[in-house]
C-alpha cells in the first residue's frame, strides 16, 4: 500500500466499501418506491388519524386480495399498488403503519393522506390529515431511520435510485375552491389565476423533493374534475360534465406540464415526469364501452343521482360487477380504471406522459 498514491488508495478503499455495502440492500430487491399526495394514492395512512377522510369500512376493499378495507379509496388495488407491480416490488406500506420497520423500510413508504392538497388550507374540514409540509418532514424522518439501518451513504443511494409518485391538485379544487358556492379562494382568484397559483406552490413542493434526494418523480395533475359522479350529482342534470370544474382541470394540467418542463431545464435533468391524468381518464370517460365499462357516469358505490351523493358505505347501492364501472365511489376510479391509468403511465405516448413513460424510465435507470 505504501507506494500507492493516496488517491489510488482511497479509490480502492471506496470501491471495496461500496461493493460490500451495496450487496446488503440491493440484492434481489426492486428499486424503492415512495408515494406522496392525496386519496388517489393514500393506501392507509388516514386509518391511523382522527379524520373523517377514511376508507376503512366495507365495501371498500371488496375486490382487494383480502376482500377487506385497507384505507385505499378503491374496490381493490390503487395506482401505487399497480406501479409497485410494474417495478416487481411488493406494495409499499403506509408510513404510519407500525409494521413499517426493518427490511420493510427498504421497499419504500407511502406518505399520502386523503383530503390534502397543494395548499395548507385545502381539506380543513377533514381536520387531522397529513398535509404536504408534514409528508415531506416524514420523508426526512424516514431517511434518518433508514440511515440508522444501512448508513447515510447507502440511504442516499436508495433515495436517489428510487421511483417517486406524487399526486396533488384535485382537492385544491373540489375540497377548497368549489367546496361551497362562495369560498375564500373563489373570492380571491378566478379559475385561471388560482390554477397558476397552485402550480407555483406545486413547484415549491417539487423543489423540496429534489432537495431531499428525489431523482425520478412521476407528477400527476388532476383528472377531469367535472366528470366525476359527485360533480355530476351536484352540478349536472343531464350527465354532461360540470363546466367550471372541467375548466379548472383544463387550465391546471397544461400549466403543470409547462412548469415541469422548465423545472427540469433549470435542474439540467429529467427528474420530474408529467403525468396528464386528465388525458388518461378522458379516453375512458368519453368512450367507456371501448374499455369494457357500461358507464363512466354512475359510481359503483353511492346513492342519489349518478350514485354521486355522500359517501360509499355499507348502506349504499353497490354494483355487482366492479369491472363494468369507471368510478368506484363518487370521486375515485375503480381498480379496473386504475389499471388503465397505470398501463398508460407505463407505455403511453407523450400526449399522456412527458418527457418519457415508465417503461422508458425503467430501461434508462437500469443501465
Ligand atoms: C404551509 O405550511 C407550512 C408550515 O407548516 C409553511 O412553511 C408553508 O409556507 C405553508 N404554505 C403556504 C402556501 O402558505
Ligand atoms: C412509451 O413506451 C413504449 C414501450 O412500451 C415505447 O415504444 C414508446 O416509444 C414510449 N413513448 C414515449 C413517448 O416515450
Amino acid at each position: 500500500m505504501a507506494n500507492l498514491g493516496f488517491a489510488t488508495t482511497l479509490a480502492i478503499f471506496l470501491a471495496m466499501v461500496s461493493t460490500a455495502t451495496f450487496v446488503t440492500y440491493t440484492e434481489g430487491a426492486a428499486r424503492a418506491f415512495f408515494v406522496f399526495g392525496d386519496s388517489l394514492v393514500d393506501n392507509g395512512n388516514n386509518n391511523y388519524l382522527a379524520t373523517s377522510a377514511r376508507a376503512d369500512s366495507p365495501p371498500y376493499g371488496v375486490d382487494y386480495p383480502t376482500h377487506r378495507p385497507t384505507g385505499r379509496f378503491s374496490n381493490g388495488l390503487n395506482i401505487p399498488d399497480l406501479i409497485s407491480q410494474q417495478l416487481g416490488a411488493e406494495p409499499t406500506l403506509p408510513y404510519l403503519d407500525p409494521a413499517l420497520t426493518g427490511d420493510k423500510l427498504l421497499v419504500g413508504a407511502n406518505f399520502a393522506s386523503a383530503g390534502i392538497g397543494i395548499l395548507n388550507d385545502t381539506g380543513i374540514q377533514f381536520a387531522n390529515i397529513i398535509r404536504m409540509p408534514r409528508q415531506l418532514e416524514l420523508f426526512q424522518e424516514y431517511q434518518q431511520r433508514v440511515s440508522a439501518l444501512i448508513g447515510a451513504e447507502q440511504t442516499q443511494r436508495l433515495v436517489n435510485n428510487a421511483l417517486i409518485l406524487i399526486t396533488l391538485g384535485g382537492n385544491d379544487y373540489v375540497n377548497n375552491y368549489f367546496l361551497t358556492p362562495v369560498s375564500a379562494r373563489r373570492i380571491q382568484y378566478n379559475i385561471q389565476d388560482y390554477s397558476r397559483y397552485l402550480v407555483t406552490e406545486y413547484r415549491k413542493i417539487l423543489k423540496k423533493l429534489d432537495d431531499l434526494g428525489a431523482r425520478r418523480v412521476l407528477v400527476t395533475g388532476t383528472g377531469p374534475l367535472g366528470c366525476v359522479p359527485a360533480e355530476l350529482a351536484m352540478r349536472s342534470s343531464n350527465g354532461d360534465c360540470a363546466k367550471e370544474p372541467q375548466q379548472a382541470a383544463a387550465a391546471f394540467n397544461p400549466l403543470l406540464v409547462q412548469m415541469i418542463k422548465r423545472l427540469n431545464q433549470e435542474l439540467g435533468s429529467d427528474i420530474f415526469v408529467a403525468v396528464n391524468a386528465m388525458e388518461m381518464q378522458n379516453d375512458f370517460i368519453n368512450n367507456p364501452k371501448a374499455f369494457g365499462f357500461v358507464t363512466s357516469k354512475i359510481a359503483c358505490c353511492g346513492q342519489g343521482p349518478f350514485n354521486g351523493i355522500g359517501l360509499c358505505t355499507a348502506a349504499s347501492n353497490l354494483c355487482p360487477n366492479r369491472e363494468e364501472y369507471a368510478f368506484w365511489d363518487p370521486f375515485h376510479p375503480s381498480e379496473k380504471a386504475n389499471k388503465i391509468i397505470v398501463k398508460t403511465i407505463y407505455s403511453g405516448s407523450d400526449k399522456y406522459i412527458t418527457p418519457m413513460n415508465l417503461s422508458t424510465i425503467m430501461a434508462i435507470d437500469s443501465v
